[in-house]
């Protein structure tokens, strides 16, 4: 049963959403370090008008909805790791939105921190570094040591009194912190420095109730794809690729069909509808990164009679940098208990066993996303023009199938800019070359 699964499955271990405290004294002895706007531009998004039907209800429903609503790609929280896969031990890298950050848990207090990865001396990475013996995060280069607010705790080089010796107070001696939070086994980060009071004020995104149902069990996986968000946002926005380029993973060729979803409500937050027929599909974009797909299925069982089954599928889509994408699944489903006894299960089977599949669908997905914004990039190479304006021009999309990507391009193009509001000078470098065919891998 388990090869009819559409999607990755992990477990997951809902925890109490906390929002870390703003260390007011420290964010008040922060430099601000200057935010640069990109100047360059990864064009690939949303249809002005479409040959199909499909197209034509993806753009009237977000039409309807378009009533001078601003979406801030800045003002959201991002899951950056599942918690899980965080090792506490020691600082790790991420970059959120073309902006590296370090993350690393203060011993101190417990809470996981997120500091801009430069140390403020001279610039080398913070990822680089350790946890010293004082819970301070120490720069590897030159050993000054941070706290979970940023604020120097250590300058080993100064001298113990005088004007070096007030060096470490300096607000120029502290790394830059972000809010973050943790929240059903998700750690979140909230890209801008400045946007404390904000972050505090909004919730983050959350996973159904199902996943605090002991009578579903839950699975997560998180892995980092060298594609752009808008591909990956695409890709998960679109169920109908499962017979095919997941054909005995978790898909059947034998079983496709038309897909006939309808568009229910949309705007700057996102978009929700869902397909007709068994099994019924819910499809809803969060914007600016979260895709759930409710799959409800009614059939009925030799012994076991009528059946409801219901799986979710949760994906965030991060925006790390330009043609680099990090996607975390939480999947739920309240089947197979026959077999697997709620989440006892998952104690049994080991996490990579599960993974194994998981990466199989990856990697099915792969070849043909970076094929196909290979094509993408060129065309926006060639045009002066936004490609995203063209992209029912380059691409035909007749069917239903393909309501909820268009929705989608539609959003990035009416709302979200295009693209996602990049920190620095991203520039739009060719794709790595792992672009092999199926045969030469
Ligand atoms: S660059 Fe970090 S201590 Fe010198
Ligand atoms: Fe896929």
């Amino acid at each position: 049963m388990r090869a009819t699964i559409p999607t990755p499955w992990l477990l997951i271990t809902p925890r109490p959403l906390r929002l870390h405290a703003l260390p007011a004294a420290a964010a008040s002895r922060h430099g601000v370090r200057g935010v640069g706007r990109p100047r360059t531009r990864q064009r690939v998004a949303a249809p002005p008008s479409a040959p199909g039907e499909a197209a034509e209800q993806a753009e009237t429903s977000t039409s309807a909805s378009d009533s001078g609503e601003k979406f801030s790609w800045r003002d959201h929280w991002y899951p950056v790791s599942l918690v899980e896969d965080l090792d506490p031990s020691r600082p790790t890298p991420f970059q959120l939105l073309n902006r590296d950050l370090v993350i690393w848990k203060d011993p101190k207090s417990g809470e996981w921190v997120a500091l801009d990865d430069r140390c403020p001396h001279r610039l080398a990475p913070l990822s680089e570094g350790r946890i010293d013996e004082t819970g301070c995060l120490q720069c590897s280069y030159h050993g000054w040591s941070f706290d979970g607010s940023g604020a120097c705790t250590k300058i080993p080089q100064a001298m113990p009194e005088g004007l070096e010796a007030r060096a470490v107070l300096s607000p120029k001696a502290c790394a830059t912190n972000f809010p973050t939070l943790v929240s059903q086994g998700l750690l979140f980060v909230w890209p801008d420095e400045n946007g404390w009071e904000k972050a505090i004020a909004t919730k983050p995104p959350m996973l159904p109730k199902e996943f605090d149902d002991p009578a579903f069990s839950t699975v997560t996986i998180q892995r980092d794809l060298y594609y752009g968000y808008d591909t990956l946002m695409e890709n998960v926005s679109d169920p109908s690729h499962i017979e095919f380029a997941h054909h005995k993973v978790t898909g059947r060729r034998d079983r496709a069909r038309p897909l006939t979803f309808k568009m229910e409500s949309s705007g700057a937050w996102g978009y929700s509808g869902p397909n007709s027929g068994n099994p019924r599909i819910t499809a809803t974009f969060e914007a600016p990164c979260y895709a759930l797909n409710k799959i409800e299925i009614d059939t009925k069982l030799p012994i076991f009679g009528d059946q409801k089954w219901v799986i979710w599928i949760c994906s965030f889509n991060i925006p790390m940098a330009p043609g680099k994408t990090r996607s975390i699944v939480c999947s739920a489903r309240n089947f197979f208990q026959f077999t697997m006894p709620g989440k006892a299960w998952w104690q049994l089977v080991p996490r990579w066993y599960e993974h194994w599949t998981s990466n199989l669908v990856y990697d099915g997905d792969m070849i043909v996303l970076q094929g196909q914004e290979k094509i993408f990039l060129a065309a926006s190479k060639e045009s002066s023009a936004d490609v995203n304006q063209q992209y029912t021009k380059i691409t035909f999309t007749p069917t239903q199938a393909d309501r909820f990507v268009l929705a989608f391009r539609t959003w990035l193009r009416k709302f979200g800019n295009s693209q996602p509001e990049w920190f620095g000078n991203p520039s739009q470098e060719a794709l790595p070359s792992t672009v092999l065919s199926k045969h030469a891998r």
